[in-house]
């Protein structure tokens, strides 16, 4: 082995280091994980050894402790040394690799810093106001001196309810709606700011204004507000290491004075209403008079709840100029885009103006807002002019589901943006191809899960719901881990699932599970714990993240909480085969199901209850066998085994005669081995026979073209894709739609907006409709364009894009695809097109670590040459750039 002191590769770099949190300073709570990307013009080498390194010190003159070499191909995930952190604690980590010619430099060093991990660190107390529920926002405020800059500060943040935080007039970050919203009677999470450049010599002040968000604020079934508790509170500890290392900490307690100023309400379904004449001027600087501010009341909450966060806080993460159309009696506000976030309003006005924003996703006739489908959700946003002239208005504390808005006021708007946001996480799957509806259709998925994934995955952003959905979360899973790198955000909500989890292991339709910490906690006759294809969220997104990021560490921190769900759905047989006929979801939302029950889909909800189960204890025994025990795989894997014989021996007969039913014995594996390609065949029969129209529902339109594709039915998948006719992914497309529809004919054939339909639905709720234009389900599909049409896939034997899988199977109609996925180790990439000559000409890009095995689309008669050489499918490519030319290539013919 060559020496490690020396560098003996110099083409070989490591050229990024980075953890799985995005934002390395407080967000250390579980082991820390470093992954790497290698950079080298040496087409033969590979990683055979790592060296990391760690040490307090920046410039690692200090304590260095050293991994020593370890003789590993690891370079995604990889435990970090130095086991846990301890409150406070940072370090820096550099990371080097061997290669068959030799060792790389060190890479440029990383730091991470850990927030306030244990109780009793915190020194300071909740503090607020009396205020109750919908009471104006407290504003909370603490002046102090320094002799001195201190050398750095950090500011430790969380509350009850929403907070932001401002040091002598500034942001102390662009995180909005902190704390986000986590299993807050067991998990409030808590923000570490580097505060260091707010923080002046001499006075200083410290501010912050929180709302009733999803704590105290009207949200979830019923109109319940207080969901949380009756009061809000603000949690803040600044600590400042002054030039001779001593410690200043300023804590919130009741030395801190508190008022109300000018946000008179705030809500997140509701609107905030502003009233800038009631601001306080200067209120956030020091030097202001809060003699008459009253002394801040400390709050009894519990400090163990208190948790690093650890994954991305939502932020803005783009902006859309809106048209501005003034009409008789209000100004209409058209944007491009349907978003989750708010308008910023420029306007020119006078002092006591008011200023009414209200939002919609659609216009109705006559260019109205069509406001029924936010049900009670008032999405209204309020101002009341503090001054003369121009001004920008932005609401407080809340956001809305829009593409549209109206404004009515006497003051003139000046210009209008959209402000969308969503919880940061990074850009990873891009897709373009020849056919411009397709790229539409990725995009309105992309869009939502952009605004669906705001603190955590919701089913919507506009009605009074907005909920972490489970069986929506489930369907998505794969897609939105192919698009951003959702790895810490999963991660971050199933810690919450767990703890939502119910004694017997039953895991909620919703988490965080609200009907949990209500009395009176039932919908109807609805059960809404274990049901089938929610519930099972616990045990596939956990998967999922192993087969899209290699990540093993979440299969092991969540195996418990796996292990319950599917003991749980085994014990709730009581020594039957099956489970109990119960209320299930079923194929929610299938289209020919009667509007107003959606539950009533046309497979069983018996077999899909089952089908679920079975599905569940396979990925069991995959877990087990990835980080349990192989007895426990055998269990599962034996439960599995018996239950899928069960099922179609007796229910598969009636499973065959529904799209869905077919779609899930094949992806499930129920269908045995001996029946698969007969039954495949009798599934396109029925897609073919009704041209391609959408029949499924939730569950399974994430699965039919799989099950098609997959068992050689490539042209079916097709022709569901490319379908334009009403029910289709593309009709939504042709009727202007830039984000996913809950139902298929949200907007009807003849431009009518679809009523919801369900006024009559088992909460005996009036106006209970369910039309949102902004649900992710569907776009599950996404997942299946990146395999088929980009062609490129991660294979479960070697997960993580580690192998990936290169198969593109062009269409009649496409001419080229480009697809891109930002993977663990580096960008993978696969451009294709058919030229001029017939042949399918392709550039595929292999980052250091992966390995690309080809699966392209031959006919007896093709040639496959890459880089000039003949190869096969099924041959493996190592790291680097490919021209690939496939002769005679077989293209799909659906029309
Ligand atoms: C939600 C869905 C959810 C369903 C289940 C709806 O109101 O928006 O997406 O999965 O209820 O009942």
């Amino acid at each position: 082995m060559s020496n490690p002191a020396q560098i003996s590769d110099e083409l070989t770099r490591v050229l990024i280091l980075k953890s799985q949190h995005g934002d390395l300073i407080g967000t250390i709570g579980d082991p820390l994980e470093l992954s790497w990307q290698i950079a080298t013009t040496r087409v033969a080498a590979s990683q055979i050894g790592y060296q990391i390194q760690m040490s307090p010190s920046p410039d690692f003159s200090a304590d260095v402790s050293d991994s020593g070499v370890n003789l590993s191909a690891e370079q995604v995930g990889v435990i970090a040394p130095g086991g846990t952190f301890s409150s406070r604690e940072r370090r820096h980590y550099r990371v080097r690799v061997q290669t068959e010619f030799g060792w790389s430099a060190w890479s440029s060093p990383i730091s991470a810093e850990a927030g306030l991990l244990s109780e009793e660190d915190w020194v300071g107390d909740f503090i607020g106001d009396e205020g109750r529920v919908g009471s104006p926002s407290p504003t909370l405020r603490y002046e102090f001196e320094l002799p001195e800059k201190p050398t750095s500060a950090r500011l430790y943040v969380s509350s009850m309810g929403l907070n932001e935080v401002q040091i002598n007039g500034l942001e102390v970050s662009d995180g909005l709606l902190n704390p986000g919203w986590t299993v807050y009677q067991e998990r409030l999470l808590v923000d570490t700011h580097d505060v260091t450049s707010l923080i002046v010599a001499g006075p200083n002040a410290i501010s912050a204004e929180l709302s009733d968000g999803w704590w105290r604020g009207r949200f979830g079934f019923k109109n319940r507000s207080e969901n949380y508790g009756t009061e809000i509170g603000l949690i803040a500890q600044l600590e400042l290491v002054m030039a001779d290392g001593s410690l200043v900490t300023i804590a919130s307690n009741d030395a801190w004075k508190v008022d109300t100023g000018e946000i008179l309400a705030s809500s997140i379904y509701d609107g905030s209403t502003v009233d800038q004449t009631k601001e306080h001027i200067g209120w956030r600087l020091p030097g202001f008079d809060d003699s008459s501010w009253a002394a801040a009341s400390v709050k009894p909450q519990a400090k163990s709840v208190l948790k690093p966060r650890t994954t991305a806080p939502v932020r803005v993460i783009a902006q859309f100029p809106m048209g501005i159309e003034p009409q008789e009696d209000r100004t209409l506000l058209r944007s491009s885009q349907n978003i989750s976030g708010w308008v910023r309003l420029t306007v020119d006005g006078q002092k006591g103006q008011r200023v009414t924003v209200r939002h919609a996703e659609v216009l109705e006739p006559g260019d109205k807002l069509h406001t029924k489908a936010l049900r009670t959700a008032k999405a209204t946003d309020v101002y009341v002019l503090g001054r003369d002239g121009r001004q920008v208005l932005e609401p407080r504390f809340t956001f809305h589901g829009f593409q549209y808005a109206d404004v009515v006021t006497d003051a003139v708007v000046i210009s209008a943006e959209a402000i969308a946001i969503s919880s940061d996480n990074e850009r990873r799957g891009h897709l373009v191809t020849s056919d411009t509806r397709l790229n539409r259709l990725h995009d309105n998925v992309l869009w939502s899960q952009y605004d669906n994934f705001v603190s955590l995955p919701t089913d919507c952003p506009q009605r009074d719901e907005r909920l972490g959905w489970t069986g929506d979360a489930q369907a998505f899973a794969a897609a939105s881990n192919t698009l951003l790198n959702t790895q810490a955000f999963w991660r971050s909500w199933l810690i919450d699932l767990e703890l939502d989890q119910y004694e017997n292991g039953d895991v909620g339709a919703v988490v965080p599970d609200l009907l949990k910490l209500d009395p009176n906690g039932e919908i109807g006759d609805w059960i809404l714990e274990g049901r089938a294809g929610w519930a099972d969220a616990a045990t596939i997104v956990p998967m999922s993240l192993y087969e899209y990021f290699a990540d093993k560490s979440v299969l092991s921190a969540q195996l418990n909480s796996m292990r319950r769900w599917t003991d749980a759905l085994h014990n709730r047989r009581k020594g039957e085969k099956f489970l109990p006929t119960e209320f299930q979801f079923g194929d929610w939302c299938d289209p020919d199901a009667p509007g107003d029950r959606p539950w009533e889909s046309k497979v069983s909800a018996d077999f899909v209850a089952n089908a679920f189960f079975a599905h569940t204890a396979d990925l069991m025994a995959q877990a087990e066998s990835l980080v349990g025990t192989t007895e426990n795989a055998a269990k599962y894997g034996a439960m599995a085994g018996q239950l899928k014989l069960d099922i179609w021996n007796h229910m598969g007969a009636e499973a065959r005669t529904t799209t869905a039913g077919c779609a899930m014995a094949l992806e499930f594996g129920i269908v045995p081995d001996e029946e698969r390609m007969s039954l495949a065949a009798h599934l396109s029969d029925m897609v073919i026979a009704d041209d391609g129209k959408i029949t499924t529902g939730f569950l399974g339109t994430p699965l039919i073209l799989h099950a098609l594709s997959k068992n050689g039915h490539a042209s079916s998948a097709y022709k569901m894709l490319m379908r334009r006719d009403f029910r289709s992914w593309l009709y939504a497309v042709d009727k202007g739609a830039t984000t996913m529809w809950e139902r298929w004919d949200a907007i009807r054939e003849d431009g009518s907006i679809h009523s919801g339909d369900m006024d009559t639905n088992p909460e005996g709720q009036e106006d209970a409709s369910m039309i949102s234009f902004n649900h992710y389900a569907y776009g599950a599909v996404v997942d299946w364009m990146y395999r088929n049409v980009g062609g490129l896939a991660p294979v479960n034997e070697s997960p993580g894009y580690r192998l990936i899988s290169v198969a593109p199977i062009p269409a009649e109609g496409l001419a080229f695809a480009s697809t891109s996925i930002e993977t663990g180790f580096g960008k993978a990439a696969l451009n294709w097109e058919l030229n001029s000559q017939g042949e399918l000409a392709a550039r595929l890009e292999i980052p250091f670590g992966s390995q690309a095995r080809l699966c392209l689309p031959v006919t007896t008669e093709s040639k496959i040459f890459c880089n000039g050489s003949e190869v096969a499918n099924g041959d493996l490519l190592a790291h680097g750039t490919h021209q690939i030319r496939l002769t005679k290539p077989a293209v799909v013919q659906y029309l």
